[in-house]
């Protein structure tokens, strides 16, 4: 999608088609141009290229004959914005349309991202609260990442050959100190550290690098008391410091850290449903934040103004990263100047966050381009990386996919065989478990970048939040 074009939000189609070449194209009958705005500009930009009418107005001067074919595409196009494409289902008529193979993928991926937000604020009063999931529902184990929600740095939590022969903690740690020493004087907060491998193993690489055994001040915080247990147990030989409390709103003193981790958590931060309407009135100054009575919607739009959000595309309600935005501003406070936080998640980088269904709880894709605005008007500085090129994975080893390993998980109970999740590759599999090669013509190998052990690498994102001064 043009990043340019969102933020003009004010758009005209041209569209590339092999045999005719570029075709301009226009909404509105005996009309050369329209402008589109808000979601239907995030329509055009996803269903096709676009440029400014300023741009279109040049480029048709130099080759009027293209307009001919802008009924055709308008006839394509018009009935599915009219019926505000949701009840629409494009692919179906592209499906049959043997000259539009390549469109076809195009415009059932937004048809999908655009459903995914609709129905995401269709049911989001029916889930259950995630701060009280996480605060009581957890039982702790780590079986939990295996069975209710697969994290990527639990099935790389040991040395794995996609990983340079490092684990998931130990591959975080190299990469976190060659940005900011960790040494014993540094102060670090793991927020929502699960089972607590990735703690384990982050620090037996810090102890084999800097030939210590003086760690860091290292604490845990949770808002899950369970997974501060199974955080300690992981941890015995190590003095951490263990703190339950929710990351939204951390009870840690101003200016004390020098690093806070964040892997995979955030999306079980507060969501808030915002109503597009009520915002766009009070962003225009029709109404005051104090008229407003749901408190998150309260605190969604005070970010929103204060970060300066463009909510014009979005659908008429939609969904907002509240919890983790609370979680930016917190770390502002908490960090040293000089403080650096390492954030992983899935998300998007436009578009609205969308529910994801696990078991027992539903969580929320992360917008990082919000997040990344938010943090820049703190006055911190960002960067954000796709996360297999941030640690480096290599993307051409095959790991076994989700189903072959489920398969493999139910033959080796038979077995007795008690198999751990983890991104398997054959070789992998023949050491582990070389009696059962039986069971080896059943088994799929993709490569890292398909969607291999439940996670498709490509979506999750990584954002490192500087706060001022030296890093
Ligand atoms: C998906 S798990 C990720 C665990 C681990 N970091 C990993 O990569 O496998 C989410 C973790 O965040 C914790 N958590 C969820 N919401 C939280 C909140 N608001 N404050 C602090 N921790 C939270 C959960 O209890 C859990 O430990």
């Amino acid at each position: 999608m043009d990043k340019q074009l969102l933020k003009r939000n004010e758009c005209i189609v041209w569209y590339n088609r092999p045999q005719d070449g570029v075709i301009f194209t226009c909404l509105k009958e005996k009309k050369d141009f329209i402008s589109l705005r808000g979601i239907q500009a995030r329509l055009w930009t996803q269903l096709s290229k676009a440029c400014s009418i300023g741009e279109l107005r040049g480029l048709i001067r130099k080759n009027k004959t293209h307009m001919k074919y802008s009924h055709k595409i308008e006839n394509i196009i018009k009935p599915l914005i009219r019926k505000g494409i949701l009840e629409y289902h494009i692919s179906q008529r592209d499906k049959k349309n043997p000259a539009f193979p390549q469109k076809y993928q195009k415009y059932n991926e937004f048809y999908l991202n655009l459903s995914r937000e609709l129905n995401s604020v269709k049911n989001f009063n029916k889930n259950p609260n995630l701060n009280l999931y996480h605060k009581n529902s957890i039982h702790g184990s780590h079986r939990h990442f295996e069975k209710n929600e697969v994290t990527v740095s639990h099935v790389y939590r040991e040395a794995h050959p996609a990983l340079g022969g490092m684990s998931y903690g130990a591959r975080l740690f190299r990469k976190l100190n060659s940005i900011k020493k960790i040494n014993p004087q540094s102060t670090v907060v793991e927020v929502g550290g699960g089972t607590g491998f990735l703690t384990r193993s982050f620090l037996e690489e810090y102890k084999r690098n800097n030939h210590t055994k003086d760690l860091p001040r290292y604490a845990c915080c949770d808002l899950s008391f369970k997974f501060l247990e199974n955080q300690r147990d992981a941890n015995e030989r190590h003095h951490l410091s263990y703190c339950q409390a929710n990351a939204e709103c951390m009870p840690f003193k101003n200016n004390s850290l020098d690093l806070i981790i964040a892997n995979e958590n955030i999306a079980d931060f507060t969501a808030a449903k915002v109503n597009k309407k009520e915002a766009l009135d009070f962003l225009g100054g029709k109404i005051e934040l104090s008229a407003i009575k749901d408190p998150s919607v309260r605190r969604s739009l005070y970010w929103i103004k204060f970060a300066s959000l463009d909510i014009n595309d979005a659908t008429p309600e939609f969904i907002f990263n509240l919890g983790a935005v609370e979680f930016i501003s917190r770390v502002k406070k908490i960090l040293k100047r000089g403080g650096l936080v390492f954030i992983t998640e899935y998300g998007i980088m436009n578009g609205y966050p969308t529910a994801v269904y696990l078991r027992g709880h539903v969580e929320y894709s992360i917008q990082f381009n919000h997040l990344i605005r938010v943090a820049k008007a703190l006055g911190m500085r960002v960067e954000i990386h796709n996360l297999a090129e941030f640690f480096g994975f290599k993307k051409n080893i095959a790991v076994i996919d989700h189903c072959s390993l489920g398969f493999l998980y139910n033959m080796l109970k038979k077995d007795k065989i008690d198999l751990p999740f983890l991104a398997y590759t054959k070789e992998m599999l023949r050491q582990k478990i070389p009696k059962q090669v039986r069971y080896f013509n059943n088994l799929k190998f993709v490569e890292l970048t398909q969607k291999s052990v439940c996670h498709n690498l490509n979506k999750f994102h990584v954002l490192l939040i500087f706060k001022g001064g030296e890093t």
